[in-house]
């Protein structure tokens, strides 16, 4: 560990400290930093929310959270007590400058308590409409200017479109340098997800077949058994598109496809995956159709009990128009990739909750067996698990032992369980916003060239009413159309054989 991280005093400041992030992920992840000693000595906890409550109320309504939702189960309690002891609670109206006084006051005394200047991280865990709001305030009342030890951490979704993710980018430069600004994609702070630059850019043999000579096609699946759940309101002005396709899956398609930075530094990195995303095949109004399918579930029997179709959910228009699927072939069009279709599809309510990268590469030039010893035959693939497992599998194919000489696929497989125990998403990138790390966020340009890419598909989809939703019912695999988009060109989506645990 970089003993910096221990001696530099931090100070969070949580908007939204009573709402379900900060329950479910950001205090667990805090709080699991704290036990495996990666917080400073000196750290302090203080969320904000509108109604009033006292410290200690608020630290047990934190502690259920944690309880719930830690991977490391329930706490200890003497370990607990002594980081709840740093956690503390101020009401505060976010539009009113009497509030951003009292942070200012909150500040002044812990750096003269001690004596060293804290690091100050303001975690906007609310609602998208009050990320400018409380932006101006903190610029109005000079609580961000010294950008070395002020961070400013955004959740997604980041922008409805490109127009309005262009203005809040400009109005966050107005008060912020760029190196203050977290904008957190949760999916690169997954390990699995992380392993991918570590796979591909540590292992000399695969650059040398990492592209359109070798490989075949690129699939990314990210399917999920839940349905919108309490979601409904927000749900309703995003969609599949938007929620996670916009974020999370190109950010994937970035991961695989981008060249080899020059060095790890956030900006090198970030700089590789800017260039996939300008290289991408931006789409024809007229082709549309062909390249882009989505689809909504409707009601189903998941696990032996009856659920909902999504226009009968909590908060969603009965004749609703949003996307809980969709289903897009990519192209980058740059020299390693011209013309390897990049698959990528998302939904709720499908048979199966996981998040799979599939990287098929090309036949064998010529096959020197007979057609009998070949009936399973299966082009190499590379598959990268993010979750639920997490593995790396590499399928070849072998002779199956016997007398004859038949072939049979089989993986050669890598699985993190039996590695060590990993960390949660938050909790790596809550560590990496305390040292200063952009490498696993979201910069301005990237999130302004995903949208600009999906803006065709997005205008489409928004004014034109699909007539055939529900097109899939719970518990599927989506709806036809998405396996007719990938059959057309020979191929099927691929799905492990998982055990799906929620
Ligand atoms: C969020 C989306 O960003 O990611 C949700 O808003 C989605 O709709 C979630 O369910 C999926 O994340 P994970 O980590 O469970 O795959």
């Amino acid at each position: 560990m970089d003993s910096s991280i221990k001696s530099q005093p931090v100070l969070f400041f949580i908007f939204g400290g009573t709402g379900d992030l900060n329950k479910r992920k950001i205090t667990p992840a805090l709080y699991n930093l704290f036990l495996d000693n990666w917080l400073p000595e000196k750290f302090a906890i203080i969320g904000n929310g509108r109604s009033e409550l006292t410290d200690t109320a608020y630290r047990k309504k934190l502690l259920e959270g944690t309880n719930e939702f830690s991977r490391k189960g329930k706490v200890v309690k003497k370990q607990w007590d002594e980081f709840a002891s740093k956690i503390f609670y101020q009401s505060a109206n976010v539009s009113d400058d009497k509030s951003y006084k009292h942070f200012k006051e909150t500040i002044e005394k812990y750096e003269t308590e001690w004596k060293q200047k804290p690091v100050i991280i303001y975690y906007l865990a609310v609602s998208p409409n009050l990320f400018p709001i409380i932006g101006e305030h903190i610029a109005k009342n000079n609580l961000a200017e010294e950008s070395d030890y002020t961070r400013i951490v955004i959740e997604k979704p980041f922008g409805h479109d490109l127009e309005s993710a262009k203005s809040l980018n400009e109005l966050l430069a107005t008060i912020f340098d760029e190196k203050q600004i977290y904008r957190i994609d949760h999916y690169l702070g997954k390990e699995a997800v992380q392993n991918i630059l570590a796979f591909r850019f540590s292992n000399a043999i695969l650059e040398p077949i990492w592209n359109r000579n070798y490989i075949d096609h690129v699939q990314i699946s990210v399917s999920e058994k839940l349905g919108v759940e309490e979601r409904g309101e927000y749900y309703e002005t995003a969609g599949a598109l938007r929620d996670m396709i916009q974020n999370h899956l190109l950010q994937l398609v970035c991961l695989i496809a981008m060249e080899t930075p020059i060095n790890f530094s956030a900006d090198e990195v970030r700089n590789r995956k800017v260039d996939v995303l300008r290289a991408m095949r931006r789409f024809k109004p007229e082709e549309i159709k062909k390249v882009a399918v989505r689809g909504q579930y409707g009601p189903g029997w998941v696990e032996g009990k009856q659920v909902p179709g999504y226009r009968n959910e909590n908060d969603v228009d009965p004749n609703s128009n949003t996307e809980t699927f969709a289903a897009i072939k990519f192209f980058v069009d740059n020299w390693r990739w011209h013309d390897v279709p990049f698959y990528v599809r998302t939904g709720k309510r499908m048979h199966q909750t996981a998040s799979v990268i599939s990287i098929q590469f090309r036949d064998v030039p010529h096959c020197v067996f007979q057609a009998d010893s070949t009936d399973n035959w299966q082009q190499n693939r590379l598959i990268i698990s993010i979750q639920p497992e997490m593995s790396i599998r590499l399928q070849v194919q072998a002779k199956r032992p016997g007398l004859e000489m038949v072939l049979n696929p089989v993986d050669m497989i890598f699985k993190y369980e039996e590695a060590t125990e990993t960390p949660e998403a938050y909790e790596t990138l809550l560590l990496d916003i305390i040292t200063g790390d952009q490498t696993l966020f979201m910069r301005a340009d990237q999130v302004g060239f995903a949208w600009e890419l999906l803006m065709p598909l997005l205008n489409s989809w928004d004014s034109k009413k699909s007539l055939s939703f529900p097109n899939y019912s719970a518990d599927s695999q989506g709806p036809e159309i998405a396996e007719a988009l990938i059959a057309q060109d020979g191929f099927h989506w691929f799905t492990l054989p998982i055990k799906n645990k929620l």
